[in-house]
């Protein structure tokens, strides 16, 4: 069994003008599929070619240290990206509904406090990253890892994320980092998100 580039479920050019389609297009067909090729050799021939990707991710520790780094960078870029297509779509609903709602409005005092509080996250993400909404121990928490880290290494269960590499954004925002996350949020699929956070709550 080897990994493979997940299709996308709407068009390249269907998150405009938040995210454009050249991005889209370069960063789903080059560097997700970079991280899955990269990633199937790091464990070809290897027990690890048949684990799941998310037991991967959470077992890094127990992945030899020969290729661990290799599948930290790749395993990682691979879960991170698969996420990150399904969090967003074209038709961003602005704003979370229902337990999430609530719950966001609980732990962080505001949908607006949240918004910030993430949007700083990946603005003070030194270098490449991303910004999260996890979930640990039924709590909800913003975080922030390097490169292609992920919070479900250290048990806490991503249910949304942005990319804050430059691949993400360069071609439109530039260096404008936190213009391109102002954005970002007009495309986030909050039906999904609430999935998943339906999901993580029953572990
Ligand atoms: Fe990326």
């Amino acid at each position: 069994m080897s990994f493979s580039l997940p299709e996308l479920k709407y068009a390249y050019n269907a998150l405009e003008p938040n995210i454009d389609e050249a991005t889209m297009k370069i960063h789903h067909t080059k560097h997700h599929q970079a991280y899955v090729d990269n990633l199937n050799k790091a464990v070809e021939g290897t027990e690890f070619a048949g684990w799941s990707i998310e037991r991967i991710i959470r077992e890094l520790d127990k992945i030899p240290e020969k290729i661990r780094q290799a599948v930290r960078n790749n395993g990682g870029g691979h879960y991170n990206h698969t996420l990150f297509w399904e969090i967003m779509g074209p038709d961003g609903q602005g704003k979370p509904k229902g337990k999430l709602a609530e719950d966001i409005e609980a732990a962080f005092g505001g949908f607006e406090a949240f918004q910030e509080a993430l949007e700083t996250a990946g603005k003070t993400q030194f270098g490449s990253g991303w910004a999260w909404l996890t979930v640990k121990d039924g709590k909800l928490a913003v975080e922030k890892t390097p490169n292609q880290d992920s919070p479900l290494t250290h048990g806490a269960v991503p249910i949304l994320g942005v990319d804050v590499w430059e691949h993400a954004y360069y071609l439109k925002y530039q260096n404008r980092r936190p213009d391109y996350l102002k954005s970002w949020w007009k495309t986030v699929n909050w039906d999904k998100v609430s999935q998943l956070y339906e999901k993580a709550l029953k572990g």
